[in-house]
């Protein structure tokens, strides 16, 4: 059965892209593509790999620029009917409203603190606030601005979802199954049953998932059906 696993397709191989996707599509509700699988291989690839599942496509560019560069940038990828577009809430209400007008069919999902910047990195950008105050703000900004979704940390997900109401959809990375929290680089994480008790609507789930592809494709859909498995029961 299908869980609300967002899953990285981090990969630089486009066949085993779509070797992912094919083997965990009964548990994965929604593929993610980020910028350097587009890069490399363009909406034809995105396509291709869509093609293998019947999963929703969350198109992982982070836009930033001004509004009308947004609008075309979105306007450009509007063949592939993405569910989720991410665009940075930084870049502000009216680039957020440009990206939702140009395609009125997608969520335009604002990401809102990058979990890579420290408290000393945001004071050098200039933020006057701590990250999770900061990331209330941005959401704040970003869904009457026209987002339908918001990325946010798992430790931020319970005070973004009291700020922004029950509409928005939450989606957030950083979260770790039971069996495999502190293994790797991501640090503050959150089981993925945690983070969707505080108010997540989707979890973004790479490596717990994909690493398991080294020992073939049926581990592969064993791993995402255990870890949905995990989400649901
Ligand atoms: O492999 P892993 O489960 O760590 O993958 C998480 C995915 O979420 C990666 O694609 C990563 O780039 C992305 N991401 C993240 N932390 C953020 C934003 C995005 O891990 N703050």
């Amino acid at each position: 059965m299908k869980a609300p696993i967002v899953l990285a397709v981090d990969t630089k191989d486009i066949d085993t892209a779509k070797r992912w996707v094919a083997a965990t599509s009964e548990s994965i509700s929604v593929i993610k593509l980020g910028l350097e699988f587009f890069l490399n291989f363009g909406a034809e690839g995105v396509k291709s790999v869509c093609a293998e599942t019947d999963a929703d496509l969350f198109l992982d560019l982070k836009l930033h620029d001004i509004p009308n560069t947004v609008s075309a940038a979105a306007t450009a990828v509007s063949s592939l009917q993405p569910d989720f577009l991410t665009v940075h809430a930084a870049g502000g209400a009216s680039m957020i409203s440009a990206a939702a007008g140009a395609l009125p069919s997608t969520r335009v999902t604002a990401v809102t603190i990058l979990t890579s910047l420290s408290e000393s990195d945001l004071v050098n950008i200039g933020f006057k606030d701590q990250a999770l105050p900061s990331a209330v703000r941005l959401a704040e900004l970003a869904v009457p601005a026209g987002a339908g979704a918001i990325v946010c940390s798992p430790l931020e997900v319970a005070a973004i979802r009291d700020a922004v109401g029950l509409e928005t959809i939450l989606i957030t990375p950083g979260v770790r199954p039971m069996s495999e929290a502190g293994s790797d680089d991501q640090k503050r994480t959150m089981t993925p049953r945690d983070a969707i008790s505080a108010g997540a609507n989707y979890v973004v789930i790479g490596r717990p998932i994909t690493q398991a592809w080294k020992d073939g494709e049926i581990a592969l859909r064993d791993k995402a059906r255990a870890i949905a498995a995990e989400i649901l029961n």
